[in-house]
C-alpha cells in the first residue's frame, strides 16, 4: 500500500459532503461590490478600494471574509448614512485566508451595511489573482499587462471578497490607467473620464464599467494593457478577440468567427439569451490553465485562441474549437447557473466538456468528434478511475489548497462521460429539454448534482436520480466479464470494480452499478438492457455475433474470453462493428492486458488481426495501446524493446508509405491527422524510408526554408532529428524555440528537446526551466519527452529530488502545476525499488497541494510493477517467436 494517500477520501458515498467544509460565516450576505483598482506597472502593486454591500442576517458585531496577500490600509462599516466604525480591529487566519473584523456596535438583523476597504495588492508573477504577464515586442523591449484569474479562490488575491460560488453578488468595476492602455471587465464600458491619480500624480482616465448580474467571485475579470481588437457583427452582440501588440493580431479570426456562431448556436440550443453586452476573448501571454470563462471577458493561453492556419495543423484547429466552445458553453452552464459549492465542480467541467464536443459534432461533422471520444476522453477517465487513489466525481472538499486537485479527468472526463451515457439513455433531445428546465429555473443561483437529475427525470419521464448518483457518488467503474452458453443462446454477464493494481479487496467490490449493456447483434443494438445486479444471463438472438456497449457509450471494460475477442476480431474485419466499437475493443482489450485480465500476447495478436483498418482514430488506439506496453516495458531487456519496436513498424511502415507525407489543399480534417499519425510512428520506430525523408526535411529547414516541414508532421521531425541526431539538430531545434515568432512551433521545439539521449544534452534540457527563458506557464513543456527512453526517466527524477524546494517555492500549492511535475517526473518508473526511492523521498515532507496526484504516480507505477511481473515471460516469447516468423519470411 502506498504510503502517500494523505487525506484523499475514497468514496463519497452516504456521507455528508458539505461536512467539514472551511465557509464563511452566513451573518452577512454580500450584494453588490463597487471595485476600484489602479495597477502601477513600475512597482508591479496595484491600489484598491472596495465597497461592499451587505444584507445582515444575524445581529453581528464581526464580518469575516477572504483575503490574501493583501494589505489593508483602512477598514469601515457604515449602516444608513452612519458610521458603525472606521477603525474596526482586523485578524487574520492563514489557514482559511480570511480577515475577521470586529466592531463594538452592532449591525442588527435584516438591516443593510456597507464595508468599505482601501488596500495595496501585488501585480505578482504567479498567474493568480491580478498578476503580470509580460510579452516581447518586437523592438526586443519587454511590453506588460495585467490581468487576473480568480478561479478557483483566488479572487480573494484581487481584493477582499466573500470567496464562495453561491455567494453570488453584482459587481461595478473601475479600472484607473494611462490613456493610452485599453482596459477591459466582464460587462461593457458605462463612462470613462480624467482623473488626476494620487499614485502618479499624472492625468489618467477611469473606466467605469456598467453594473454586473448577479455573479461568483471566481467568475470576475479585469484586464489592463495595450492591445490591439478584431471584431465581429455576426452575432446579435459585439464579439471581439484581443492580443497583446506582439501577436498578429488576425490569427484570431478564426476563433472570433467561431465564438459568433457558437454564441447564436447556444442561445438556441439552451432557449436562453446571453446575458450580457458583449463578449470579449483576450490572449494572455502568461496563463496558468488553457482558457478561463470570466462572464463576458473569456481569458486564452495564446495558443488556445490565436491560430495560424499556414503555420498550424489539423488537431491544433481542433484544440482551439474546443477551448473556445467550451469556454461559451460555461457562459451558461456555471456563469449562469453555478454549483454551488467546488464539490460540484463536475456539473460545470463535466457539461461543457459534453458540450463542446457535442456542438462541435454539428459545427464540423467531418471531424466526427464522437469518434475521438472513445480514444481521448472515454480513456482518459477509465485509466485514471482504474487507480485506487482516484475520487468519486463528487468529491468531499475542504480547503481552498485542495480544489485545484480536482481539475482532473475524473471532474471533465468521467463527469463528460456520464453526462454522454445519459443523453444516450435518454435521448440527445429529451436530454437538451432537461438540460432548457434546468437553466431556466435556476438562472442566476446555484445548484447541487441533484437539480440536474430532477429536471432531466421531468424532461424525459424516467427517474434518473437512483441511477446516476451511483456513477457520481462513488469512485472507480466495473469491468464486466461475459462467458456464454452455446446450449441456450445466453451470456452471463458479472460486474466487479476494475483496479490497474489488480488487487482489488471485496470491500473494495461492494458497488454495483447501472451497467447499459448496449447489446450490439446483427439485428442492431438493444439500448434498454440494463445490468443492475452482480450477475445476471440474457438471451441473444445468435452466438455468431455479439458485442457490448455498442459503440462505447457506458462507463466500463468488457471482458470477452480470448475464442469471443478472436472472433471480434474477425466481426471487426467482416464490417460489423462501428468504428467506435473498434476502437473501444481494443482499448478495453489493451487496458484488461494491463490489470491481468488477460494474455498482452492475445493483445499483440489482436492488434497484427488489424492490419486491413482504414480508420485514423483505430489507428491512434492501436499506437497508443502498443506505446503504454512499451511505456511499462521501457526498463526491460533492449531485445525484447526493439522485438517491440520492429513489431510497430512491421504494423505502419506500408500503411505510412502507402499515405504518403505530403499534405494537399484536398486533404480532408482527418486525413491530415492519419498522415501525420503513420508518419511519426513508423518513423519513431525507424523506418528507413520515413527517417530519411525527415532527414530530408529538417536539412533543409536549417538551412532557413521554415516552409520545409508541415505543421502537421513538424512533432514528428523535430522528434527523429533528436532521435536519431546529435548536438546539431538539438541546437537546431533549441534555436526554434528562441527565435520563432510562431507560438505553436516554438511549443513543439520545446515540448521535443527531451527526446534527445545524449547526458550532457539531457542535462541542457533540464536547465530549461529555471533558466528564466522558458515562461512558467510552459515549465512542464521541456519535461514531457524525458520520459521516452530509461536515461531521461532516471534523469527527470534526479533533477525533481535536487530542485525541490525550489519547486515547491515557485508553484504554492493551490496552483495545479506543482502536481502535473511531481507527476512526469515520478510516474514513469515501472520498478518496485524506484516506487520506494519516490515514497521515502516525500516521506515527512508537505504533500500539500500535490499529494493526489503522487498517490496516483504511485499507483500507476505499482501496476506496472505488477503487470511485468505478469506477463514479462509471455512477451519475452511472443517477441522470441515473431522474430524467428520474421526472419524465417524474408529467407
Ligand atoms: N474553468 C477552467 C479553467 C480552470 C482550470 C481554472 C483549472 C482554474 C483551474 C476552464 O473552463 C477549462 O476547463 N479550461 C480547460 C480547457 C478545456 C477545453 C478543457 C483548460 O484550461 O485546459
Ligand atoms: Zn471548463
Amino acid at each position: 500500500m502506498c504510503k502517500l494517500h494523505g487525506g484523499t477520501e475514497a468514496d463519497a458515498a452516504g456521507m455528508d459532503i458539505t461536512k467539514g467544509r472551511e465557509i464563511l460565516p452566513a451573518n452577512v450576505v454580500p450584494t453588490h461590490y463597487d471595485l476600484t483598482v489602479e495597477p502601477d506597472f513600475k512597482k508591479f502593486t496595484y491600489e484598491g478600494t472596495v465597497i461592499v454591500d451587505l444584507d445582515v442576517a444575524e445581529d453581528s458585531t464581526s464580518i469575516s471574509l477572504n483575503t490574501l496577500e493583501l494589505d489593508i490600509h483602512s477598514t469601515k462599516i457604515i449602516s444608513g448614512s452612519q458610521t458603525i466604525s472606521s477603525s474596526p480591529s482586523l485578524s487574520y487566519d492563514e489557514s482559511s485566508q480570511t480577515t475577521k473584523i470586529t466592531f463594538e456596535n452592532s449591525l442588527k438583523k435584516g438591516s443593510k451595511a456597507q464595508l468599505e476597504m482601501k488596500f495595496t495588492g501585488q501585480l505578482n508573477d504567479k498567474m493568480a489573482g491580478f498578476y503580470r504577464s509580460t510579452y516581447k515586442n518586437t523592438d526586443g523591449s519587454q511590453g506588460v499587462l495585467a490581468t487576473t484569474q480568480m478561479e478557483p479562490t483566488d479572487a480573494r488575491r484581487a481584493f477582499p471578497c466573500f470567496d464562495e460560488p453561491s455567494l453570488k453578488a453584482e459587481f461595478t468595476i473601475s479600472l484607473i490607467a494611462d490613456k493610452k492602455l485599453t482596459c477591459l471587465s466582464n460587462m461593457d464600458v458605462a463612462s470613462e473620464a480624467d482623473v488626476q491619480s494620487e499614485m502618479s500624480g499624472t492625468t489618467k482616465k477611469i473606466v467605469k464599467f456598467n453594473r454586473s448580474p448577479r455573479m461568483s467571485t471566481y467568475l470576475v475579470a479585469f484586464i489592463v494593457g495595450e492591445l490591439n481588437y478584431i471584431e465581429t457583427d455576426k452575432f446579435r452582440l459585439p464579439v471581439r478577440v484581443y492580443a497583446p501588440p506582439n501577436q498578429d493580431i488576425e490569427h484570431g479570426r478564426f476563433s472570433l468567427e467561431l465564438a459568433a456562431r457558437t454564441l447564436e448556436f447556444y442561445e438556441k440550443t439552451f432557449d436562453s439569451p446571453f446575458p450580457l453586452p458583449k463578449m470579449d476573448m483576450v490572449a494572455i501571454p502568461d496563463f496558468a490553465a488553457g482558457a478561463m470563462e470570466n462572464w463576458g471577458l473569456i481569458t486564452y493561453r495564446v495558443v488556445d485562441v490565436l491560430f495560424d492556419e499556414k503555420t498550424s495543423g489539423a488537431s491544433t484547429k481542433e484544440r482551439v474549437a474546443e477551448v473556445v466552445q467550451h469556454e461559451l458553453a460555461h457562459q451558461w452552464f456555471g456563469n449562469l447557473v453555478t454549483m454551488d459549492f467546488w464539490d460540484g465542480l463536475w456539473l460545470n467541467e463535466g457539461f461543457a466538456t459534453w458540450m463542446s464536443w457535442y456542438s462541435c459534432n454539428i459545427f464540423y461533422p467531418e471531424w466526427k468528434v464522437w469518434q475521438s471520444y472513445v480514444t481521448d476522453t472515454l480513456q482518459g477517465a477509465l485509466s485514471l478511475d482504474s487507480l485506487r487513489s482516484s475520487h468519486p466525481i463528487e468529491v468531499p472538499v475542504k480547503k481552498a489548497e485542495e480544489v485545484n486537485q480536482i481539475f482532473d479527468a475524473i471532474s471533465y472526463s468521467k463527469g463528460s462521460c456520464v453526462l454522454r451515457m445519459i443523453s444516450k439513455y435518454l435521448g440527445e433531445d429529451a436530454f437538451m429539454e432537461g438540460i432548457r428546465q434546468y437553466l431556466k429555473k435556476h438562472a442566476y443561483g446555484n445548484t447541487q448534482t441533484g437539480d440536474l437529475w430532477a429536471a432531466l427525470s421531468q424532461a424525459s419521464g424516467k427517474n434518473v436520480v437512483e441511477t446516476m448518483d451511483i456513477w457520481t457518488k462513488h469512485v472507480g467503474y466495473p469491468v464486466v466479464s461475459v462467458t456464454e452458453n452455446e446450449k441456450d443462446n445466453t451470456i452471463h454477464v458479472k460486474q466487479n470494480r476494475l483496479l490497474r493494481t489488480a488487487d482489488v479487496k471485496p470491500e473494495e467490490d461492494q458497488v454495483l452499478y447501472p451497467v447499459f449493456l448496449g447489446l450490439r447483434t446483427k439485428d442492431g443494438v438493444n439500448e434498454e438492457l440494463v445490468l443492475s445486479k452482480r450477475e445476471d444471463n440474457f438471451k441473444i438472438p445468435s452466438l455468431d455475433f455479439f458485442k457490448l456497449n455498442a459503440d462505447h457509450s457506458g462507463i466500463y471494460r468488457t471482458s470477452y474470453t480470448p475464442k469471443r475477442l478472436e472472433k471480434l476480431g474477425q466481426a471487426a474485419r467482416d464490417g460489423l462493428l462501428s468504428v467506435e466499437d473498434r476502437t473501444g475493443m481494443i482499448a478495453d482489450a489493451g487496458a484488461l492486458a494491463a490489470c491481468g485480465y488477460q494474455k498482452t500476447s492475445g493483445v499483440l495478436n489482436l492488434l497484427k488481426g488489424f492490419d486491413s483498418e482504414t480508420e485514423f482514430v483505430v489507428w491512434n488506439e492501436i499506437i497508443s495501446r502498443l506505446g503504454a506496453i512499451q511505456g511499462a516495458w521501457i526498463f526491460e531487456d533492449q531485445k525484447i524493446r526493439d522485438g517491440l519496436e520492429t513489431f510497430q513498424r512491421d504494423l505502419v511502415s506500408e500503411k505510412a508509405h502507402k499515405a504518403g507525407w505530403v499534405f494537399k489543399d484536398g486533404d480532408d480534417h482527418i486525413q491530415q491527422q492519419f498522415k501525420g499519425m503513420l508518419f511519426g510512428s513508423a518513423g519513431m520506430a525507424g523506418d528507413a524510408t520515413v527517417r530519411k525523408a525527415a532527414k530530408d526535411m529538417f536539412a533543409k529547414f536549417a538551412a532557413g526554408d521554415k516552409s520545409a516541414i508541415h505543421p502537421n508532421i513538424r512533432g514528428s521531425v523535430f522528434g527523429m532529428a533528436l532521435k536519431y541526431g546529435g548536438k546539431e539538430e538539438y541546437e537546431v531545434i533549441l534555436d526554434t524555440y528562441r527565435k520563432s515568432v510562431n507560438v505553436d512551433e516554438r511549443n513543439t521545439a520545446l515540448r521535443t528537446l527531451g527526446r534527445s539521449k545524449d547526458p550532457e544534452l539531457i542535462k541542457r534540457t533540464l536547465e530549461l526551466p529555471f533558466s528564466g527563458e522558458v515562461k512558467e506557464q510552459d515549465v512542464y513543456l521541456p519535461l514531457s519527452a524525458l520520459r521516452t527512453h530509461p536515461e531521461g526517466i532516471g534523469a527527470l527524477y534526479e533533477w525533481m529530488t535536487q530542485n525541490f524546494d525550489e519547486l515547491a517555492r515557485r508553484f504554492p500549492a493551490g496552483l495545479s502545476m506543482l502536481g502535473t511535475l511531481v507527476s512526469i517526473c515520478t510516474s514513469s518508473f515501472t520498478k518496485k525499488a524506484d516506487l520506494e526511492r519516490v515514497e521515502k523521498f516525500f516521506d515527512g515532507k508537505s504533500l500539500k497541494g500535490f499529494n493526489q496526484s503522487l498517490a496516483q504516480s504511485c499507483d500507476a507505477i505499482k501496476a506496472k510493477e505488477a503487470w511485468l511481473s505478469r506477463d514479462r515471460q509471455d512477451i519475452k516469447e511472443w517477441v522470441e517467436a515473431y522474430q524467428a516468423k520474421s526472419i524465417k519470411s524474408e529467407l
